[in-house]
């Protein structure tokens, strides 16, 4: 399909020959540039900041870099080119030519679907729009604006979804996506994560790192659905998000290499006096996004989920790879399960225990990142650790009762006198706050984190990346 990118909705999709769906865009457009305005990045709108827009799918390049005002950013409907003669992979449907409509019975968990995942993406940006204040560089404010202009995108993707696919309903909750709001008591986000705010940098690192990495696993898991246009849509969503996993990963290792240079300079581990941040604290920071971004991965066992597998409208992260019948209906695996006596675990049916097949790829890939920055801190002979997975859970199996981060069950007292050295206290917040000074000279970083060892799209580290004058 041929790239229309001078449309005022620039789109692979053809919206030019499809006269009503391209009216109903353009008039959710304005609400979502108000939107962008409103609760969008807090400041910085009116100025040039060097991004990467969306422009193609093709091999040869996808993307272009160039100065761009955000409000004025070329938000795009981009799907992957659709592979030829594509069947379904898994569920009771494998085999079958994939979908080009929606099947009437799977409508409203399709729509479901489409409405969790698009939630997320304003959600984030609305949590992260105070954060240009504080920036450590101008390349981390960049990135972070980077980051958000594509969450907008993403919205983009699963509102032309359910403009074109859900009609009227479609259209509704297209709107509605826009009036709910991150942490709003009357109209909060779906999903518990995303209503937690991202006060600070070093929050804003673990969570792109933690919580865009479940986005990761859930679009990972919808490019496999029976339903093509989702796949495609996820299938490109997926090269943007890689970026934001970097965004988190580098980040992360940055502040972990300045804490260790931190602490050979002044031979000790509270580096807190020369404004680093000491090995505790950011464990205490990593606990806190890591459990919150498990409990989005829903309950051990769940009947929406072995539904939508066995639907064919979620599938597995990479479920083309996978040694097994691909249909799970006499597959069964043990899942975590906690009782009085301690943490141990069950068995239950495969197929209802998806969200725990799709955690647990999930931690695995967590913990190649948490290696990488062991690395570095193997050098000062400390390291930094996944907590267990039913640690400050909030769903499922753990979400009644207290486990230490080393997977110990507690009790309630036991649990209250040493959670302070668990999960960020209010004086981590304070003293991390303290740290968080914009910089905004071209080249110059922030003393809580390293320079990064390159800048973007080839450009120096020093490159004017926001134009400020
Ligand atoms: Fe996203
Ligand atoms: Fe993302």
């Amino acid at each position: 399909m041929n790239v229309d990118i001078d449309a005022k909705i620039p789109n692979n999709v053809d919206l030019a020959g499809d006269r009503r769906l391209q009216r109903a865009l353009e008039s959710w457009q304005p609400k979502f540039v108000q939107w962008w305005r409103d609760l969008g990045p807090v400041d910085f709108q009116e100025l040039p900041v060097y991004l990467r827009t969306a422009v193609d799918v093709g091999r040869e390049g996808w993307a272009n870099f160039d100065y761009v005002h955000m409000p004025e950013y070329r938000w795009g409907i981009f799907l992957a080119d659709a592979e030829p003669d594509r069947r379904i992979a898994f569920g009771d449907h494998r085999g079958e030519p994939v979908w080009q409509d929606v099947p009437g019975e799977y409508r409203a968990d399709l729509r479901r679907l489409l409405v969790v995942q698009g939630d997320t993406e304003p959600a984030s940006v609305e949590q992260q729009r105070s954060l240009c204040l504080t920036a450590p560089s101008l390349y981390d404010l960049r990135n972070l604006f980077q980051v958000n202009v594509e969450e907008g995108r993403h919205l983009w993707a699963m509102v032309y979804l359910l403009h074109r696919y859900f009609g009227r309903d479609g259209r509704d909750e297209a709107d509605e996506m826009l009036e709910r709001h991150s942490g709003d008591p009357d109209h909060p986000r779906i999903l518990g994560a995303f209503n937690e705010p991202t006060p600070d940098w070093l929050s804003f690192f673990f969570f792109t790192y933690f919580t865009d990495r479940d986005g990761r696993f859930q679009l990972a898991s919808l490019r496999e659905s029976g339903f093509d246009p989702l796949s495609r849509t996820c299938d490109f969503m997926l090269k943007e998000e890689a970026h934001h996993m970097f965004v988190g990963a580098t980040g992360v290792g940055r502040v972990v290499e300045r804490t260790v240079e931190l602490m050979k300079e002044h031979d000790t581990e509270d580096v807190r006096p020369f404004g680093g941040i000491d090995v505790q604290t950011l464990q205490r920071y990593l606990n806190f996004h890591c459990s919150v971004s498990l409990d989005l991965f829903g309950a051990e066992t769940s009947t929406n989920a072995a539904n939508y597998f066995a639907a064919g409208l979620k599938g597995r992260f990479k479920e083309e790879a996978r040694d097994d019948d691909h249909r799970l209906h006499d597959a069964m695996r043990t899942v975590p399960h906690v009782t009085d006596g301690g943490v141990g675990r069950r068995e239950a049916p495969a197929l209802a225990a998806l969200n725990e097949t799709l955690r647990e790829d999930y931690i695995a890939d967590c913990r190649k990142g948490v290696d990488r920055w062991n690395r570095t801190l193997a050098d000062v002979g400390e390291e930094l650790r996944l907590p267990h997975v039913g640690f400050n859970r909030a769903v499922g199996t753990f979400s009644t009762r207290r486990i230490a981060p080393d997977g110990t069950l507690l009790t309630d007292d036991e649990w209250q006198s040493a959670v302070d050295g668990w999960l960020p206290t209010d004086d981590d917040h304070t003293f991390v706050e303290s740290l968080m000074v914009g910089v905004r000279e071209p080249g110059r970083m922030a003393g809580w984190l390293a320079p990064p060892s390159a800048g973007i799209h080839a450009k120096p580290v020093d490159f004017e990346y926001v134009k400020l004058s």
